[in-house]
């Protein structure tokens, strides 16, 4: 079926074409004949870069163009949100039946509020949580929506995500029950049973644009699940490097999967060292401008500058301990073909769109704390291996598994590479997990009365595949910690949230978060400190990630308790009557003084070094306690203690930019930040007073800020900029010292 052929506008399909697109893939045709530009609803599961997205692009252009509705793109990941807007953005040239322009928006930040303005837009791209949050809100918008699209819906099956997107699509089908539903996946078992909950037709298919061999390895040969075999040259003793090594000799690039950061760490370092032997004088320079790209993003770091040196030697490990921005110019520079090996955690294969000729999955187990390890299942295994085989480079992807004896490779073979992938399955039946999004159902008006929160549970996936009752037990049970906890009242026959449980429903948290900050604030302590406020923040279920303390900390750590003991809010647990419970809160602690140093302008290096984390961990921490603090805050507003908001409100600001009190005036003018803060108050410049009376030529005496950065200052404070001056200075060649994101 050619795209000529297709029942959408002409200008639509002169777009299309202009992408390079003529002919339809196979899982797309399929979709088409069964009916999804009608109107159908389906579910897709079909492999990596088998072009899902256009059918969903079709779709959206039928509903806005041709009858005027509105389209919510739902993905589990900011990534995939922003790489998903780019695949739309080409549309926006498109007119409405009514002459007006196609309006593309995303939405993936701030949980509290129902943003109204995204109601001028007709294609609205949402992680799933936003999607939910804005439900809470009950976005007025939402009404309008006809088509959902559910990107990944495989991750219905994950612990942590599955939950809420479940929950989200069981509200959108609530809200309008004429809704169109289109799910794309990875190929799963039971695409028909995830189908048949939505009511939708499913389409299940192994089509992929490039082919893709798959096999095991032992030592240096390779046995493929077509048959075939190949035997490589040792270039480097260990099997993993030994193959990623031997596809870069062959001008392609390589993906390996390591379990843990540090593997992945390991193995790019040893395949750095032969890689930069192999590469010429040409592209070296270039590496080296990605190396730098690296270095003068952000703070300096450790980890930063291993990452750089080994960027410019075409190598790059890639985990969620890396800052957002250096995982960014990774990713770009492996697509753009100037990195020959990326060596990374199993995060990277749910992420974004990374295809490499060859990809080696170092171990099939997994750790996880407290169950210990464990073999991944085949789904996780076919979602690392589909990255295998670029649509426009390579003719044929490899995924290789990696064994250690004849044993091994047969069970590998046959359990991974010849296996069908499992079932998903709901994981929504979990207390802590139904808690909030109970809570949320009454708040939010989905449930009035017990009986229509049984029944609208009813209509999960989890009722559909297990049957009501274990949820509704579950449900029972929840609804009493909710009444118990003053979060929900009963009149009647009737269920309403109080104004507590309403207000937790919308900030996003835990309810046991609500409760722990409500009954922190009245139970207060001895001498109530930053520490006591952000102790209760990392007490929460909501922090995130958690830390643990290592046990060469063990010793600091207890010493710290004992002497801040007045200040905790929280009886501190008996070291020797509960051993679990005393260690995790020691944890609680150890999160409280990295965000304490963080506070107190602690270099992002020192703490890491000290705290031994690293700097993705870092900003995720700050990120979700600044989150906690805003709900901390408002929350003491519906409590009404007055004389705490003030010091929330301040450690909010300081957490938002780790700075100490003085400096809060200063790193409030936008792009100044913490370090270039500092920089300015030592040298004199205090208040914005002092910046007013400052000439631009004695700003950028101060290091890290360039004739750029003090014009910026000066128009942001109201100062006038003397042309004269400026025209001198902005020839300088400082600008070079202004640091890209501080
Ligand atoms: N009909 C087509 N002709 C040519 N290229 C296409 C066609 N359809 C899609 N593509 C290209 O194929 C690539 C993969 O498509 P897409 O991202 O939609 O895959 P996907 O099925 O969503 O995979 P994943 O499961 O990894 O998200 C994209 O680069 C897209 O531009
Ligand atoms: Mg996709």
């Amino acid at each position: 079926m050619k795209i000529a052929d297709l029942p959408i506008p002409e200008d639509a399909k002169l777009i299309i074409s202009k992408a390079g697109f003529e002919e339809l893939y196979p899982p797309q045709r399929e979709a088409i004949e069964a009916g999804v530009l009608d109107g159908k609803n389906l579910v897709l599961a079909s492999p990596t870069a088998s072009g899902k997205t256009l059918v969903a692009e079709l779709c959206a252009i039928i509903h806005i163009v041709e009858r005027g509705g509105k389209v919510l793109y739902l993905t589990p990941l900011r990534a995939l949100a922003s790489e998903k807007y780019d695949d739309f953005k080409k549309y926006t040239a498109l007119r409405r039946k009514d002459g007006r322009r196609l309006r593309l928006g995303i939405t993936t930040g701030d949980y509290d509020g129902s943003d109204p303005w995204l109601n001028r837009y007709d294609i609205i791209i949402s992680t799933n949580e936003k999607a939910d949050s804005l439900l809470r809100h009950r976005a007025d918008w939402i009404s309008d929506v006809t088509l959902v699209v559910a990107d990944e819906i495989h991750l219905l099956n994950d612990g942590g995500r599955g939950p809420t997107l479940e929950v989200t699509l069981a509200k959108l089908i609530d809200v309008n029950p004429g809704i169109q539903i289109l799910a794309l996946s990875a190929t799963v078992r039971n695409a028909d049973e995830i189908a048949n909950w939505l009511k939708a037709t499913s389409i299940t298919t192994d089509w992929r644009p490039v082919k893709l061999l798959e096999g095991v390895c032992l030592r240096e040969q390779a046995l493929f699940n077509d048959g075939s075999a190949i035997t490589i040259v040792e270039e480097d003793q260990n099997p993993v490097t030994n193959f990623a090594l031997n596809i870069t000799v062959q001008g392609g690039q390589a993906l390996i999967f390591a379990d843990t950061r540090r593997q992945a760490v390991a193995f790019a370092r040893k395949a750095a060292k032969a890689v930069n032997k192999t590469l010429s004088k040409s592209k070296k320079c270039v590496l080296k401008t990605v190396a730098d790209r690296i270095l003068s993003s952000g703070e300096k770091t450790r980890i930063g500058n291993l990452l750089a040196d080994l960027v410019s030697k075409g190598v790059a490990f890639h985990h969620a301990g890396l800052k957002s921005q250096h995982r960014k110019i990774i990713e770009d520079a492996f697509r753009e073909r100037r990195l020959k090996i990326i060596s990374a955690t199993p995060t990277l294969a749910a992420g974004v769109n990374l295809p490499a000729r060859r990809v080696i999955i170092s171990s099939y187990r997994r750790y996880e704390p407290g169950y210990g390890w464990y073999p991944i299942s085949v789904l996780e295994y076919k979602q690392m291996s589909g990255r295998a085989g670029r649509p426009r480079y390579d003719s044929v992807g490899e995924a290789l598994l990696i064994s250690k004896n004849a044993d091994e490779q047969d069970y590998l073979m046959n359990s991974y590479v010849l296996a069908e992938p499992e079932r998903i399955w709901s994981r929504l039946a979990a207390e802590n997990v139904l808690r909030s999004h109970v809570l949320a159902t009454i708040a939010s008006g989905f449930a009035k009365t017990e009986q229509g929160l049984f029944e609208f549970f009813d209509r999960t996936l989890n009722a559909h595949q297990y049957g009501s009752r274990n949820l509704k037990e579950l449900l029972v049970k929840v609804l009493k910690f909710l009444y118990k906890e003053e979060m929900v009242n009963a009149n009647g026959s009737y269920i309403e949230a109080t104004e507590f449980g309403r207000r937790v429903s919308e900030l996003y948290i835990d309810p046991v978060s609500g409760v722990i900050f409500r009954d922190g604030f009245y139970a207060r302590s001895k001498a109530l400190s930053d520490l006591s406020l952000l102790h209760m923040v990392c007490r929460t279920p909501d922090l995130y990630p958690k830390n643990y303390p290592r046990s060469r900390e063990l010793k600091d750590l207890v010493t710290f308790v004992e002497v801040h003991r007045d200040e905790f809010v929280f009886e501190v647990p008996s070291e020797w009557d509960d051993r679990i419970k005393f260690e995790s809160f020691l944890g609680e602690v150890k999160s409280a003084l990295i965000l304490d140093a963080w506070n107190s302008e602690v270099s992002e290096d020192g703490i890491i070094e000290k705290f031994s984390v690293e700097p993705g961990d870092l900003f995720r921490l700050v990120e979700s306690a600044k989150w906690l603090l805003h709900a901390a805050h408002e929350l003491c507003r519906l409590f009404g203690h007055k004389d705490l908001i003030p010091r929330i409100s301040e450690l909010e600001v300081r957490t938002e930019f780790g700075v100490k009190k003085e400096l809060i005036p200063l790193v409030r003018l936008a792009g100044v930040g913490r370090v270039r803060g500092r920089m300015l108050f030592n040298a004199g410049f205090k208040t914005i007073n002092d910046l007013k009376k400052a000439s631009l030529s004695r700003l950028q005496e101060i290091p890290y800020i360039g004739p750029k950065m003090a014009k910026n200052i000066k128009e942001q404070i109201g100062g006038v900029v003397n042309k004269e001056e400026w025209d001198r200075l902005k020839e300088d060649v400082f600008d070079q010292r202004v640091l890209s994101d501080y």
